[in-house]
């Protein structure tokens, strides 16, 4: 009678995979971004950046294995991404979710991720909205809000007046044209047109003839990075806005990493407002950058690296020590602070959204002749600023 009991405990021990051996505690995150299409260097960033924190940290967090299974949404698909999350909760059966670069795939997730109570975090996907849509959800890139208040400031404290804002017509740009809008006339500047261009456009000469005969002071816009957003800048210089008197302010991810170069002289002196530049100056900074091409030569510190490489950073915290409890998991990331290479960030317990300094940026070359993104104002711990009324 013992005995069997005895053998009943060590059985049932041996099936739940308790004490049997280091390959039982496997903890699983599903990475879902876009590895394909025009679009394919978000998973690739998000990728080298989960890579080269395991390469720093190791393969486990706190007492558990951690594996990643990533997978492709080819871009903006809201259907495609609930599928593959859908696939990664059912069949993989994953204990937490990663990645998502765009807020329609984010906002179609939600509902999933509240029902299954897996904690996901969002490495990039910049609508205000979207960790409102369940209490699993923490975001460790930006909102638009929180980028676009503090250039409004800035574009007043620098005399100008008027602008025209150009956006995509859709959550990001939406709320970086409300974000922007709601500072600059409340510190009494005036907003003469506000454009809102369907996420497909890639020709954009109509538009600077639109914001031409307006003559603004400025122009401020929000455009996804990519193909668009490497359009945009072109245009912008192809049609002697700058020329004409009008200044460019932006979101970061316009002159991103990723396109600068292959920018040029269109590039120069165009002013955006992020929370991450490569060129930021930090010890931090030049650490993540030399571990990032130890696993891969050719990856870009941007943006979407630095949400990934923080993001893991979040999931590692988690994991140590919440394991397979979301709840416990949940409870170890909101709040917590730590240094990042971008600087000093905080998840807000309440808006579960990172706190961050935003900088406001110029390009130009440096020594060697490189465009960066020169930081020349550090407005320290934003909040997001989107969900404020
Ligand atoms: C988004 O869809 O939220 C998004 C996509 C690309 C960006 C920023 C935000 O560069």
């Amino acid at each position: 009678m013992k005995f069997n009991g005895l053998m009943g405990v060590a059985l049932a021990a041996l099936l739940a995979g308790v004490g049997s051996g280091a390959a039982a505690d496997v903890v699983k995150v599903g990475v879902v971004a876009s590895f394909s299409g025009p679009f394919a260097m978000y998973g690739k960033q998000f990728k080298d950046a989960i890579d080269a924190y395991v390469a720093e940290h190791g393969t486990k967090a706190g007492d558990h294995e951690v594996q990643f299974i990533f997978k492709d949404d080819g871009g903006p698909n809201p259907d495609q991404a609930k599928a593959l999350t859908q696939e990664l909760l059912v069949k993989d059966k994953v204990n937490y979710l990663a990645g998502y670069v765009f807020t329609p795939n984010a906002l179609a997730v939600a509902p999933l991720i509240d029902q299954a109570q897996v904690p996901t975090v969002i490495f990039n996907a910049a609508t205000s909205i979207i960790t409102t849509k369940s209490p699993y959800f923490i975001r460790t890139s930006f909102t638009t809000p929180q980028v676009a208040a503090p250039l409004a400031d800035w574009a007043i404290a620098q005399g100008i007046k008027t602008v025209v804002t150009s956006v995509t017509d859709y959550g990001p740009g939406i709320d970086a044209e409300k974000g922007f809008t709601k500072e600059f006339e409340a510190k009494g500047g005036k907003v003469l047109d506000a454009i809102r261009m369907p996420i497909q456009t890639t020709d954009f000469g109509p538009f600077m003839q639109r914001i031409k005969a307006a003559a603004p002071n400025a122009l401020f816009t929000f455009i996804p990075a990519g193909p668009p957003a490497f359009a945009f800048v072109k245009s912008y210089a192809d049609n002697g806005m700058a020329a004409a008197g009008i200044k460019f302010l932006g979101t970061g991810d316009l002159d991103d990493e990723t396109t600068l170069q292959t920018l040029g002289d269109a590039a120069l002196g165009i002013h955006t407002s992020f929370p991450y530049s490569a060129a930021h100056d930090s010890a931090l900074n030049a650490k993540f950058q030399a571990d990032l091409a130890k696993v891969d030569p050719g990856a870009v510190a941007n943006f979407a690296s630095v949400g990934a490489y923080d993001g893991t950073e979040a999931l590692y915290r988690m994991i140590a020590a919440g394991g397979t409890d979301p709840d416990k998991a949940m409870k170890a990331v909101l709040g917590a602070s730590w240094e990042s290479p971008r600087g000093p960030i905080t998840i807000d317990p309440k808006t579960r959204h990172v706190t961050q300094n935003i900088y406001i940026r110029v390009v130009e070359r440096d020594a060697s002749g490189k465009l960066i993104n020169k930081e020349i104002e550090t407005i320290p711990n934003v909040p997001d600023l989107g969900l404020a009324k």
